[in-house]
């Protein structure tokens, strides 16, 4: 496989193979309970998260800190507000107002939190397939039930079909999640696209919570658009989720946030969470307040390029095997790979996976209609790891060749 030439900026590190077997990561320390794939020398590539150091500025933070040795109670979020503030309009373009932003544990908590709030037990709660597995598994976890779309796929894209989704409608919905930058196919949508969205919520009258975590991970010559920049006079009915834990490889933090302009819907969240005593954690707010900075910009920067080195990398190598495709991502560091043409039922692809190429990665099927012969591979690892990948892959599909 042809090694790339994708320059990486010298001073940020995302080569250093990092061992992060035994170090509680749900990512490394589930292969064999998980996965069935050997602990010794299998591939981590499912859940969404990094193999590398977050950001120096990041780690700063979190050793001041450390040095302080206190880490008591605290108040005064100022700070924090005002670095998603300064993010969201130096990196999206777009204007936030401090008030708008309420905490919570991480996005997946945000998302099973406006699934309870926003509808009643047995609701449809609308989503567009093949979608983040975790949009169904929250909301048939609240007693709510999945209304899946499908996207139609078009060649190497996912378009909507809003036609198709009114139909599927009931009367009884109240809330949909839309997911933008999209999770799994990296799909950026456009503006006109993202207004007919809220224009569908609007006419069936829903909550559109817009979970944008992956907003950060954008490759040249693409444009990402937040939901409420592109229909602004839908933000009544707008709940946008934002979060530095993809970006600066923070997850384990479980701090992200709901962004919502609307006072009325926005009073009902911070009611939910505060009767519930959920209060921000000290670390996710320093971590985050360091990370959206100038230096934590210059860091992300340097790891969309050396991402785009780890897709070509991965995609040379998945793309010369016969009948797999990889589909061609603008957006987030999955890939989304198509094993249709090799004609294999999903059970052999996963045992050739799994077994031959001892390679967990995130199983298709389970984003809902539209997944069923797919799998996603997480390429946020060292450009060594990706090619190891590539190689066992071309391997276990060898006799296609
Ligand atoms: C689209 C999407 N939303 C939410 C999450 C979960 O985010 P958090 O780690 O902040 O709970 C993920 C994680 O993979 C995701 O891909």
């Amino acid at each position: 496989m042809a090694e790339l030439s994708v320059a990486t900026t010298p001073e940020f590190d995302f080569e250093t193979e990092i061992d992060r077997r035994g170090t509680h990561s749900s990512k490394w320390d589930t292969l064999e309970s998980g996965f069935g794939v050997p602990l010794e020398d299998g591939l981590a590539m499912w859940t969404a998260d990094s193999d590398y150091r977050t950001a120096p500025c990041v780690i700063d933070a979190v050793r001041a800190q450390a040095d302080h040795g206190v880490f008591g109670y605290f108040t005064d979020f100022g700070p924090y507000h005002s670095a998603i503030q300064w993010w969201m309009r130096e990196r999206h373009g777009w204007e936030i107002d401090t008030d708008w932003i309420l905490t919570s544990q991480g996005l997946g908590n945000a998302i099973a939190l406006s699934v309870s709030l926003w509808s009643d037990p047995g609701d449809p709660v609308v989503i567009f397939t093949p979608v983040y597995h975790e949009f169904a598994i929250k909301i048939r976890k609240t007693g709510r039930v999945p209304l899946e779309c499908p996207l139609r796929r078009d060649g190497d894209r996912y378009e909507l079909d809003l036609e198709d989704a009114q139909s599927r409608l009931t009367g009884q919905e109240k809330l949909l999640i839309w997911c933008s930058p999209q999770n799994p196919s990296g799909r950026i949508w456009s503006a006109e696209e993202l207004r007919a969205v809220a224009e569908f919520a609007a006419r069936n009258d829903l909550i559109l919570v817009s979970d944008e975590v992956h907003h950060d991970f954008i490759y040249p010559g693409q444009k990402f658009i937040p939901m409420d920049v592109a229909a602004p006079e839908h933000r009544d009915r707008t709940v946008t989720l934002t979060a530095a834990s993809k970006t600066f490889n923070i997850a384990g933090m479980k701090t992200g946030n709901f962004i919502i302009p609307d006072p009325t819907l926005r009073s009902a969240m911070q009611g939910r969470l505060r009767s519930m005593d959920y209060t921000p954690n000290l670390l996710g707010l320093k971590m985050t307040t360091a990370a959206y900075s100038p230096a934590g910009a210059a860091w992300v920067d340097a790891q969309l390029a050396h991402l785009q080195g780890n897709i070509a990398a991965f995609d040379a190598a998945v793309n010369a095997i016969p009948g797999v495709h990889s589909l061609p991502l603008a957006a987030t560091y999955l890939a989304w790979v198509d094993f249709s043409g090799t004609g294999m039922t999903y059970e052999e692809v996963d045992r050739r996976v799994r077994k031959e190429a001892r390679i967990a990665p995130s199983p298709g099927p389970g984003f809902g209609p539209g997944g069923e012969t797919f799998m996603r591979f997480n390429l946020a690892t060292t450009r060594a790891r990706v090619i190891e990948a590539g190689n066992r892959l071309q391997q276990a599909f060898a006799d296609l060749q």
